[in-house]
């Protein structure tokens, strides 16, 4: 069974930073409240233009060229976005067009907050019987234009946010490398707790201007039961990955968890006894970009010098859906 390893990795944001000032001049709340209770200070939105196709391509660059690739040696895409441009097709095939590669082929997947790590479960697979020999795997969202930025919605508006990061699969030839293992879970009990309603094929028209004036169309979250089920889940989920591979905490180099909130990421930290630099937290400066919160971690980790070759890494993530899910990587 052939495993997939890193090859590299690259993330890109928007230019336009908000600051948690600029949010409080739209709505009531403050930069207080914001950094007490989520730990961002300031997060990226893009411009009307910008797409998440082309965050994915500007991030897809850095990883071939961290990867010392050319799009041309790409042999398939596998696109995690729950944001993508259009209802259909899938972000996948606008990023094959801008790469300008050949026909091939690109998988989409929603899966939210956890789109990353699963996104990474089915490159990884297709490796196991030589399907694909580089596999380009995108995490890229663009969170700003489906938020409510009025008082009403601020309990989403203050944490959402736009970037996209990449990472370029190869074939380990090393036994004791790369991606060994997935612990992968779902309950969709908890759809409505985190989601967009609309636009929906169930409704016809698939959106109304009913439905737009009582604001379904915004992403919409109980943040209370989001919080209560994630810092459970991602610390059970971490263990079990850690012992289906063989491994503790203790042999942890680093985790990557999802960066949804700082108070969530302190309370895995603490579930799973972490020392500080067995972590790695950015929701300061980006927010929470849903499936490219793993990627842009992982490429900030991976060119400071935080993660290096041999490091035991594991990635968690937990998200609307209810998704959860978790990696560990012999990297
Ligand atoms: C969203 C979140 C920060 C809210 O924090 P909380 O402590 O649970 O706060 P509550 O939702 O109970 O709201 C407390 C009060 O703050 C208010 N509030 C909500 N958002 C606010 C904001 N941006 N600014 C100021 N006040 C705000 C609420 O209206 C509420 O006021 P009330 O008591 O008068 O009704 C928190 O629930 C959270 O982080 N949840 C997980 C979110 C997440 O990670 N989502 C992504 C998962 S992938």
């Amino acid at each position: 069974m052939t495993r997939a390893r890193f090859l590299g990795t690259g993330f890109a944001v928007p230019d336009r930073v908000v600051t948690n000032d600029d949010l409080s001049r739209l709505m009531d709340t403050s930069d207080e409240w914001i950094r007490t209770r989520t730990g961002i200070q300031e997060r990226r939105w893009v411009r009307e233009g910008e797409t998440g196709a082309g965050l994915a391509h500007a991030a897809t660059l850095r990883a071939l060229e961290a990867a010392g690739l050319m799009p041309g040696d790409l042999d398939a895409i596998v696109y995690a976005t729950s944001t993508p441009d259009h209802f259909a097709p899938g972000n996948g095939v606008y990023l094959q067009r801008l790469l300008g590669v050949g026909t091939i082929p690109s998988i989409d997947i929603r899966n939210q907050c956890s789109g990353f790590v699963y996104a990474l479960s089915v490159a990884a697979a297709s490796f196991h019987n030589k399907q694909f020999r580089r596999v380009l795997v995108v995490g890229s969202e663009i969170q700003s234009t489906g938020l409510d930025v009025s008082t009403r919605g601020r309990n989403t508006a203050v944490i959402f946010a736009d970037g996209a990061g990449a990472a370029v699969l190869g074939p380990s030839e090393d036994d004791a490398r790369g991606i060994l293992g997935f612990d992968l879970h779902g309950d969709g009990v908890h759809a409505e707790k985190l989601w967009v309603d609309v636009p929906g094929s169930m409704y016809h028209p698939r959106v109304s201007h009913e439905q737009i004036e009582a604001g379904r169309h915004f992403l919409e979250m109980d943040g209370k039961e989001v919080f209560r089920h994630a810092v459970v889940r991602m610390p059970e989920s971490v263990r079990a990955v850690l012992a289906a591979t063989g491994h503790t905490i203790a042999d942890l180099k680093l985790l990557v968890a999802h960066q949804a909130n700082l108070r969530i990421a302190e309370m895995i930290q603490k579930a799973l006894g972490l020392r500080d630099d067995q972590i790695y937290n950015n929701i300061m400066w980006y927010g929470n970009t849903t499936a490219a919160t793993i990627p842009i971690a992982l490429d900030e980790c991976v060119r400071t010098g935080r993660i290096k070759a041999g490091d035991l890494v594991a990635l968690t993530a937990f998200g609307s859906g209810f998704l959860w899910g978790s990696a560990v990587v012999r990297w």
